[in-house]
């Protein structure tokens, strides 16, 4: 067992924390109330390599490991999670998608540019009508020989908008169920794919979040990924991955707002001393350091079980589950420390405590976690 970071890890962890502060902080706050998409920051992450951290170096990519990963989405989400939402879909549900279960023509076409940041993609899965239940898919893909022809509608996907290449999961045959579900790649403007309404969000106010249309689109069936069939269990997969990223935003997102506090409650006085100094502060702290540092070793744990080849779906449930949960509790102690300063924009506690709230909903809620966990642990 070892529990240190490596000079590398050391070197990532700064070069994120840097990033972070020198540009994703300016303009956080506007970003959030217009709901303005970091597009150049993203940009600047992409050329930094933030973009395709785990994707292998000849397809554009970082080629580092899943601990990097973890670490560099802490840091970016204590300050923007609106930021960090887009570096973790593109990075382990599109470039992880693709590069693993992809094949080369896939991934020279559709991974290097995603990897590079030239281009950004996105993940479909959620529908009005299948969010949690994810079998249920209403949206088709008929097998027309050469090609599918795609129709559906997706809601609420992440970078809907800034994305190029799209993941979409769509049924195929839907009397076989699970295994009649497919994984096609879909590009930004084929006929018949239109990006619908923008969803005006509680928090992650940043990001892009669109239903997408698809009418009729012919989408080539070299675009499949995997053996048809394969695509719920290629979004499973993905999904494993994914609540890693999602898992390490929660824990940015309450690291952040635990720092917060912590340097508020020793400059703030009240009754002659600063806060830091009454016990109803310091046992909010406390906890919250105390949460923070397990939920920080549960989604270290999950990456070192994917760096490592083992199975980490279990791991990344748990991760995402407790830190998730976590990033909600100490963003409300985090705006409570904060008193009447917390309810305003400008302390960031609050934006903070919105942000909270989506990482117990995507990539599957705080009770599909508990369904995952549970069925494992009654096995
Ligand atoms: N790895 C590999 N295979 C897996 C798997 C995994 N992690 N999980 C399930 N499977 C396989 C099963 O083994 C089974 O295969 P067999 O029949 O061959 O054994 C098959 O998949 C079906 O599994 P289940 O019977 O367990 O399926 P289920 O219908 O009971 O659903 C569920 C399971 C866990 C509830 C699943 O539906 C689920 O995860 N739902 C949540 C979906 C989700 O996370 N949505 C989020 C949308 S994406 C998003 O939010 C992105 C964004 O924009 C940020």
């Amino acid at each position: 067992m070892y529990f240190e970071l490596t000079e590398e890890h050391l070197m990532i962890q700064k070069a994120a924390r840097d990033f972070a502060q020198n540009e994703l902080k300016p303009g956080v706050i506007e970003r959030d109330e217009k709901q303005i998409f970091p597009a150049e920051q993203i940009k600047k992450l992409g050329e930094l390599g933030f973009l395709g951290m785990m994707v292998d170096p000849k397809y554009g990519g970082s080629g580092l490991d899943a601990i990097s990963y973890v670490i560099a989405m802490e840091e970016l989400s204590k300050v923007d999670a609106s930021a960090s939402v887009v570096v973790s879909v593109n990075n382990s549900l599109v470039c992880y998608g693709i590069e693993a279960y992809g094949n080369e023509e896939q991934k020279l076409k559709y991974l290097v540019p995603l990897a590079t940041g030239e281009k950004i993609g996105a993940f479909c899965l959620s529908e009005p009508e299948a969010g949690s239940d994810a079998t249920s898919q209403q949206t088709t893909a008929i097998d027309m020989g050469d090609h599918y022809l795609l129709n559906g509608t997706k809601n609420w996907i992440t970078n809907g908008n800034s994305a190029s290449t799209y993941i979409v999961i769509a049924q195929t045959d839907v009397s076989k169920g699970h295994r009649g579900i497919n994984a096609l790649i879909v590009e930004k403007g084929m006929p018949g794919f239109e990006v619908g309404v923008k969803e005006n969000k509680l928090g992650i106010r940043g990001s892009d979040t669109h239903s997408l249309l698809f009418t009729d689109v012919k989408v080539p069936k070299e675009n499949r990924i995997g053996e048809d069939g394969f695509g719920f269990k290629f979004a499973m997969k993905t999904l494993a991955g994914g609540r890693i990223g999602i898992a390490a935003q929660a824990l940015g997102i309450a690291s952040g707002a635990y720092e917060l506090a912590l340097a508020y409650s020793k400059e703030r006085k009240a009754f002659g001393t600063t806060i830091s100094n009454h016990q109803a502060i310091q046992f909010k702290l406390a906890d919250m350091a105390t949460e923070i540092e397990a939920a920080r070793l549960l989604c270290l744990k999950a990456a070192w079980l994917k760096d490592n080849h083992q199975d980490y779906a279990l791991a990344s449930s748990m991760a995402k589950l407790f830190a998730s949960e976590t990033a909600m509790k100490t963003t409300v102690e985090a705006v409570q420390i904060h008193g009447g300063y917390g309810f305003v924009k400008e302390f960031h506690v609050e934006r903070l405590m919105r942000d909270a709230k989506i990482t117990q909903i995507y990539e599957g809620t705080s009770e599909i976690q508990r369904i995952v966990i549970s069925r494992e642990v009654l096995k």
